[in-house]
């Protein structure tokens, strides 16, 4: 059976969880694709850390010996930060390798610039892990929801932003306890800044509203505020008018003008985002047509993430085979097309 060659680069949480769910779901990804998947290089900051990996994967610090891989098909890429990964995906795209990243701040500052690297050199760039861990909305709002047009997002995009909001008020839990929990479990980021002062949500939201109406609001214009200040008292007084106080990311365009803001803000109890509890993310969309639709799920942690990656995966080469199907109707004028030819 002939192979998928993966590199990764990165090896921490997500890295780690799509390794793990290649070797777990290897049968699965068998009889999707009827090719195996075989991650043949990992690429790290430091050679020395002890990595429980198969003998036979390249293991390196160095771009260019993962790049130069024979016959390697796709990278996915799950540093953090812009730089590296910028320079690396641009590397590989050029090299004519599909890319799938978790990355969303590489995303939301350089997203434009790799979709049309992407196209340039005829590869695949697909992020559906940047945005709301294992919810696929990126899919949903790419290739499902075409009729409509999205007039308004309203969304909790930090898994631990609301994991620390919810656990803080159901235990009594001390911010930053809380929040070395979040980190322990793979949710924060090794620095958790982006998380707990809005940019990480913030990152994400830009990536929506590119997809969505094909630019972003100027960055500044955007009101960025996060949960680092919240104190349990808040959360306390938000519950006694029957509210909760969630971190929620809210886009929408009015007038030709898009609109958009961060931060955390009271929820009461009729509304879809209350009941959005631990490290779930939700998504409300609505649509000029068929009116709200939301979407709720795991939003940050290694196999959520891993699952978003894998589906991303499982799309470049899934929807390459159906084209390349033809359909009974296709069939019958290609093979006209080819008597003509001869003709
Ligand atoms: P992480 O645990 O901190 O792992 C980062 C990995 O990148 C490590 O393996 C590290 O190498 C490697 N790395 C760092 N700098 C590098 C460099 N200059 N060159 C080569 N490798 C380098 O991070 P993570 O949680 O897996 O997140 C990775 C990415 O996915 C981030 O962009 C994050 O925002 C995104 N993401 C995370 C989650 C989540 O739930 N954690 C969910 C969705 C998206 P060493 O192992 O040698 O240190
Ligand atoms: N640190 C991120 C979060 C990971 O907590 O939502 C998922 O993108």
């Amino acid at each position: 059976m002939s192979e998928i060659k993966v590199a990764l680069l990165g090896f921490g949480t997500v890295g780690k969880g799509v390794y793990q769910v290649v070797q777990t779901h290897q049968k699965r990804l068998e009889a999707i694709l009827h090719k195996k998947v075989r991650i043949v290089g990992i690429l790290v900051q430091d050679e020395t850390k002890q990595r429980d990996i198969q003998a036979d994967i390249l293991l390196s610090s160095n771009i260019e010996d993962i790049l130069q891989i024979s016959d390697l098909d796709i990278v996915m890429e799950a540093i953090v930060g812009v730089e590296p990964g910028y320079t690396y995906i641009r590397k590989a795209m050029e090299r004519g390798l599909h890319v799938i990243t978790a990355n969303k701040e590489l995303l939301a500052h350089k997203g434009y610039e790799l979709k049309r690297k992407a196209q340039q050199h005829g590869v695949r760039l697909e992020y559906e892990a940047a945005v709301a861990g294992g919810i696929p909305i990126i899919r949903t709002l790419k290739h499902v929801l075409r009729v409509n047009e999205t007039i308004k997002v309203e969304a909790i995009l930090n898994g631990t932003s609301n994991f620390i909001l919810s656990t803080m008020r159901e235990n009594q839990a001390a911010f930053v306890d809380v929040l070395a929990v979040a980190q322990q479990k793979g949710y924060a980021e090794a620095d958790p800044s982006n998380d707990i002062d809005g940019w990480d949500a913030f990152y994400k939201l830009m990536i929506i509203s590119e997809l969505l109406f094909g630019h972003q609001p100027a960055w500044d214009k955007v009101e960025v505020q996060g949960i680092r200040n919240i104190q349990y008292e808040h959360l306390l007084a938000a519950k006694s008018l029957d509210a909760r106080m969630k971190h929620v990311a809210t886009i929408e365009i009015s007038g030709g003008k898009i609109h958009a803001s961060v931060e955390p803000i009271l929820i009461p109890k009729s509304h879809a985002l209350y009941a959005v509890e631990g490290v779930n993310n939700a998504i409300n969309v609505t649509g000029d047509v068929v009116g709200e639709l939301s979407f709720q799920g795991p939003g940050a942690g290694a196999l959520p993430t891993a699952s978003a990656m894998l589906e991303d995966l499982i799309s470049i080469y899934e929807l390459k085979e159906v084209s390349s199907i033809p359909t009974a109707q296709t069939f019958v004028e290609t093979n006209q097309l080819q008597e003509e030819e001869w003709l």
